[in-house]
């Protein structure tokens, strides 16, 4: 694996890109457009000036990080990846059509690999040029700091596929673990409902924004409380999630929180939009309900 194409530059794909580039190989980073693109490498350069401001990263290991990215406004030069992983907004529609264009690209031997949270790989897989060569492939946000991946097989996904996604994983120096092929897979099964339950909770005024997470932070020992994670993630995004799982198993445990929708339907989508559970615009976040 010496060139990984990334499509979506947002948290999740400047986060790969960041990642992937760190450990010496080059990356090829894509968005809507080549300006958005730019955007992301810019901001894992500002991530990067915070590390060396800190003495973690020198100078020079973080510009030689940054010439591995390459932002770019269309697929064609992702035909020279060994690996193209697309890491677009959580909407099936946006996702099929990526697959259909960057599959026209797609080299002979390479793999595409999907980071959705939730949508059913072995679904996305059929409008990819060869599902053998198709997997999940999930990370964890913060990407450069979460020691998680999960690979995630489809129907057709071959044994070549898996064992070269579990060594690129480790690669990256994180656990792999392999989860089967239903929305929201092993991780996100999990924790997505507990979220939606935290709106819920929110919602039926069993407790403040503020309590709930420090409920949960300091109660459950998590590194954040619920709705601060949510803002984390992106509402927009935990919406999305959500909605996969109600409409792909039709169980009404899974619906999600009407707060949620309501948020997202304002544009509160957590920190991205600067907006959520919390407002970001001070130098503390404060809850906003
Ligand atoms: N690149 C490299 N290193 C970075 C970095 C970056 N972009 N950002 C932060 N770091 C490093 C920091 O330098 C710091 O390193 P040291 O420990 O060596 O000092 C370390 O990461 C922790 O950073 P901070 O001190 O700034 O922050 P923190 O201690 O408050 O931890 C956190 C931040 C890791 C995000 C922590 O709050 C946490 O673990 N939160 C929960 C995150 C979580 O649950 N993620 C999963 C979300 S769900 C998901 O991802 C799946 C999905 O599909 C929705
Ligand atoms: P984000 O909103 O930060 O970024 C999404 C990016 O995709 C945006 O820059 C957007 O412009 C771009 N995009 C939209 N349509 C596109 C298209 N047709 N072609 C190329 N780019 C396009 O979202 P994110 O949090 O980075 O999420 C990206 C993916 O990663 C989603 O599938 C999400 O479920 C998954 N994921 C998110 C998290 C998380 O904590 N946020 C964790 C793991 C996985």
């Amino acid at each position: 694996m010496q060139t990984v194409g990334i499509i979506g530059a947002g948290i999740m794909g400047a986060g790969i890109a960041q990642t992937v580039a760190s450990k010496g190989m080059d990356v090829v980073l894509t968005d809507i457009s080549l300006e958005i693109a730019e955007k992301g490498k810019a901001g894992i350069a500002k991530g990067l000036a915070r590390l060396v401001a800190k003495e973690k990263m020198t100078q020079a290991d973080a510009d030689a990080l940054l010439a591995r990215i390459t932002p770019v406004g269309d697929y064609a030069a992702m035909a020279g990846c060994d690996l193209i992983i697309e890491a677009a907004t959580e909407r099936e529609d946006i996702k099929a059509r990526i697959f259909e264009a960057a599959g026209k690209v797609l080299g002979a031997n390479a793999i595409m690999a999907s980071n959705t949270s939730s949508i059913p790989i072995t679904r996305m897989a059929s409008g990819s040029p060869d599902p053998a060569r198709f997997c999940g492939l999930h990370f964890f946000n913060p990407v450069p700091v979460m020691g998680l991946v999960e690979v995630i097989p489809g129907l057709a996904t071959s044994q070549d596929t898996i064992d070269r996604m579990k060594a690129f994983g480790e690669r990256l120096g994180k656990t792999v673990v392999l989860a089967g092929d239903a929305p929201g897979f092993v991780v996100n099964r999990i924790l997505c409902p507990m979220l939606n339950e935290a709106i819920f909770v929110l919602g039926e005024g069993l407790g403040s924004v503020e309590d709930i997470d420090a409920g949960c932070r300091i109660g459950l020992n998590h590194p954040m409380g619920p709705l601060t994670l949510c803002d984390f993630v992106g509402l927009d995004t935990l919406y999305e999630i959500m909605k996969v799982f109600h409409a792909t198993t039709g169980d009404p445990k899974y619906r999600p929180a009407p707060l949620l929708q309501k948020y997202v339907e304002a544009g509160w989508y957590g920190r991205k939009t600067g907006k959520g559970f919390y407002d970001y615009s001070g130098e503390k976040p404060v809850p906003t309900r």
